[in-house]
């Protein structure tokens, strides 16, 4: 049977797989990461964390440096403007077990733009270079970067950094098919990706609008990237990962998960949560999980009435539990 999956390598680490999981703050928590390289993830970067040390220490900033028993590579992301602070961030992660450090370059939120963080940096090439140089040099580990095709439409210089990045020694890139001004506007186009991956030797991951097996197949032809990453497409079906997968090696679709195994992957997942974050956080953290999971199925809006109500992980679960014992979600709503 062909298998397109294996032999892709980002510095010393051979992936399991070439379908990776995006960073997504708020959402690629700890439980959330692991969740999906059991799903056959090839990659799964943590939240991203702002460069400047002093706002680590929070609890929020704690969870987001917590890796323990994750399976290698550990990969953490960081975003900042500043090249020494940068460097020392990537410096301190390694020091705490990272071993991929990856550069946002790609977010558009006003909170990390406005400190110029973020896809903002991209306007001033001179210091993506100077930012991707002191990283490289500042760690022994594999450096990527995670941007987006431009600015604005305008200004699509997606092309220019990557030569860039490539040039100061980063070791794979994910490029987001849209500009910074695009925000999630519109559809990702991955003709500029296409492009990226054209003149580049380092592996290129293709992102944006990828959420199926098929959509994975094409835009990985269409581009000729050596991998895809996948976002919202996991929210509440972290089991995505298996399917793009399975369908890349056999070119079949694996049929839908029973309800049962779905149960047992929200309760498994509830349950870390609760444990990852405490029973009051963890359960406020699982609301959201537990929508995206609901939005798979008809009926979510009472769904999500009956199980975001809850204050307590065993009322939660109770809940998960009740719902599922009716047989089947559409037949409990
Ligand atoms: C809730 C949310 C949080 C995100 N946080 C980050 C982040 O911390 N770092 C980053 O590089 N990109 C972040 N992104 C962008 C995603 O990594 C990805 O590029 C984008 O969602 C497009 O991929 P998709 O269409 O597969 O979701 C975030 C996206 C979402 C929806």
């Amino acid at each position: 049977m062909k298998q397109p999956l294996r032999g892709l390598w980002i510095g010393p680490y051979e992936l399991p797989s070439r379908v990776v999981l995006a960073p997504m703050a708020g959402v690629t928590d700890r439980p959330f990461r692991m969740l999906c390289r059991r799903f056959g993830a090839g990659l799964a970067a943590s939240e991203m964390l702002h460069a400047d040390a002093r706002l680590w220490d929070t609890p929020k900033s704690r969870r987001r440096r917590d890796h323990a028993g994750e399976p290698s590579p550990r990969v953490v992301q960081i975003a900042g403007t500043d090249p020494q602070m940068m460097a020392d961030a990537a410096r301190r992660n390694v020091d705490a077990g990272a071993e991929i450090i990856d550069i946002n370059m790609g977010c558009p939120a006003k909170k990390v733009c406005n400190r110029l963080a973020g896809s903002a940096l991209l306007q001033d090439e001179i210091l993506v270079a100077r930012i991707l140089a002191a990283v490289v040099a500042a760690v022994a580990v594999p450096v990527t970067l995670k941007t987006r095709t431009g600015w604005d439409p305008a200004h699509k210089n997606g092309l220019r950094i990557a030569l860039l990045a490539e040039a100061e020694g980063i070791r794979a890139l994910a490029i987001h098919g849209r500009t910074r001004d695009d925000m999630y506007r519109g559809v990702a186009e991955h003709e500029t990706v296409r492009m990226i991956k054209e003149s580049v030797k380092i592996p290129v991951f293709a992102n944006g609008d990828i959420d199926s097996p098929q959509r994975a197949r094409e835009i990985l032809a269409a581009t000729g990237c050596d991998g895809i990453m996948i976002g919202r497409a996991a929210q509440g079906r972290p089991w995505i990962f298996d399917e793009v997968n399975y369908f890349l090696a056999t070119n079949e679709l694996r049929a839908d998960l029973p309800l049962e195994k779905v149960r047992d992957i929200m309760r498994a997942h509830l349950e870390d949560l609760y444990a990852f974050y405490g029973d009051a956080t963890g359960v406020r953290v699982a609301r959201k999980h537990l929508i995206w999971y609901c939005q798979q199925h008809p009926g979510k809006d009472s769904l999500r009435t009956s199980l975001v109500a809850f204050e307590t992980p065993r009322e939660q679960l109770s809940a998960l539990d009740a719902l599922c014992e009716a047989r089947s979600i559409d037949a409990a709503v």
